[in-house]
């Protein structure tokens, strides 16, 4: 059994980046309601327990209170934000409106006989947000960070409570998992007993309660996630698995097949449907990237759904959905700008309850580290993002399968020569506009179409810079691209960040 420490929620946006960081950290964490009864945390026999922040006022009755015997069982707690305010509040000090909140990275100055800011004397940026603040400490507390504005930290040591009203699980916070490790390792004795593979062991034993011995369905797209999922499964519930491919002729270069071949060793049962023809007609003389996304869609569903009903009765669907999907399928941005087309919609068109979804603690960094203890390629685990409706966004106007053919070569080109960079933008490929220009190859005239390339960098894809690839390379892009593909005349660099762009043009 690892060492555990809880996280408990009261509706912070951050709560799985606290838990993130502390498995980071190499100590197992869960994450529960903050309302979790006193007799269950008992029974977990946690080393640590952390309070999150929240959205609430601590001082209003009706705000979520955790049990206030959590802080007489002698196991060290970390408040965070509201967690802070909460525990202060509870426990006899006073939190109030402040006049003027602090958002943003604010400087905070620790006090260094705190266990919390050992070896972390001098000032440093917190992440800060917040209005309500802590204004008098209960008794028995003492202050032990402050900025211009509010008590930035403060503790009871002697009945092991802390708390921080920065946020330190936020890497704008500067050192801030060296705070967190402060408290996992000096506060809470700690071991750093965890490793990615213990969340194996624990999935395989969950899916294997959870199914039993029912077939379980996947759609695999061959991006990241669904093929971790799908090494996951295979692994845990071996000959149940029945994964579904539906190959729309809008992959990269070779990818179908890589897929397929990435899968055929393994112990499930891969069906690629090879639907090009399908997909290509339906799209065919459709230049409206809207309208586009949305013919992929629903011919996807449309594939999808004829071949699952041909395997008759299966019970479980399985997704690899990850965390940040959760937190984006919440009404994000993305959605109202673009309709973006996943295989995760599926299992309610498909009439699905029964879901199985083993990635969905997990960041996309921990899928990929899973992905390789797995087993899976470097290749495939450390895939690139790719969007459901694949080629068919990236190419501007009418889709036809020279076009396809085109931009397969050509994105080849650019994956690979900037795949070879010691420092890799986040997302890099071809697209291929519908800008015709005037070019000369020998002593010809050539009036043919323009590539763009583009390349990003982004911590979560909801904003973008563009990426400075050098020139050498982009310079090697072009040559390659117009030396070795006839009908393209020229190659252009995007230069735009997101936003006012997005990344893909279409
Ligand atoms: P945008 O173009 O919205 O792209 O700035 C942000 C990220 O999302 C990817 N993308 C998609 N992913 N289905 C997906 O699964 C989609 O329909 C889709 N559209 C865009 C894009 O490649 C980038 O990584």
């Amino acid at each position: 059994m690892n060492q555990l420490v809880l996280v408990l929620d009261f509706g912070g946006q951050y709560k799985e980046l606290i838990a993130r960081t502390v498995r980071g950290l190499s100590v197992c964490s869960e994450i529960h309601p903050g309302t979790i009864p006193l007799e269950e945390i008992r029974l977990k026999n946690p080393i640590g327990i952390i309070l999150t922040g929240g959205p609430d006022s601590a001082y209003r009755p009706d705000s979520p209170k955790c049990d206030k015997e959590l802080f007489n069982i002698g196991v060290p707690v970390l408040g965070i934000c509201y967690g802070m305010q909460m525990m202060c509040h509870m426990l006899g000090g006073m939190v109030e409106s402040g006049k003027e909140g602090e958002y943003g990275c604010v400087q905070v100055t620790p006090n260094s006989k705190s266990e919390l800011f050992k070896k972390i004397e001098a000032p440093f940026a917190g992440l800060m947000s917040h209005r309500d603040a802590v204004t008098c400490l209960p008794p028995g507390f003492a202050e032990t960070a402050s900025t211009d504005v509010c008590a930035a930290a403060c503790e009871n040591t002697e009945k092991k409570l802390y708390c921080v009203q920065f946020h330190p699980e936020s890497n704008h916070t500067e050192k801030g998992s060296d705070i967190l490790r402060n408290f996992l390792f000096n506060i809470c004795g700690a071991v750093g007993d965890y490793k990615l593979e213990d969340y194996i062991d624990i999935q395989i034993q969950q899916i294997r309660q959870t199914a039993g011995h029912a077939k379980v369905l996947l759609g695999l797209s061959g991006g990241v996630d669904s093929s971790v999922c799908a090494a996951l499964l295979s692994k845990a519930i071996p000959g149940q698995l029945v994964c579904i491919f539906v190959d729309h002729g809008l992959m990269r270069l070779n990818e179908g097949d890589e897929i397929e071949s990435a899968f055929s060793k393994r112990d499930l049962r891969f069906i690629r449907v090879n639907a090009q023809k399908r997909f290509l007609s339906k799209l065919s003389g459709v230049t409206d990237p809207e309208t586009k996304r949305k013919i992929v869609g629903s011919e996807f569903i449309n594939v999808f759904t004829e071949e699952a009903d041909k395997l008759g009765n299966i019970t479980f669907f399985a997704q690899g959905t990850i965390y940040p999907d959760i937190v984006e399928s919440g009404g994000g941005y993305g959605a109202t700008i673009k309709s973006h087309h996943n295989v995760g919609g599926l299992p309610e068109v498909l009439g699905f309850s029964k879901i199985i979804e083993p990635l969905s603690n997990l960041f996309k960094d921990e899928v990929r580290v899973l992905g390789q203890k797995l087993g899976l390629t470097p290749e495939l685990v450390n895939r690139q993002p790719f969007p459901g409706p694949g080629l068919a966004i990236r190419i501007v106007g009418e889709i036809t399968r020279e076009k396809l053919d085109l931009l397969r070569h050509a994105d080849a080109i650019v994956r690979h020569e900037i795949g070879k960079l010691k420092s890799k933008p986040d997302q890099y490929f071809a697209l291929l506009t519908d800008t015709l220009s005037v070019g000369v190859k020998g002593d010809e005239r050539t009036y043919d179409p323009v590539i763009a390339v583009r390349a990003v960098e982004t911590d979560d894809f909801m904003t973008c810079d563009y990426a400075a690839v050098p020139h050498e390379a982009l310079k090697r892009i072009s040559s390659r691209i117009t030396n070795e593909i006839p009908g393209i005349s020229r190659v252009v660099y995007d230069i735009t960040s997101k936003p006012p762009a997005t990344v893909e043009w279409e």
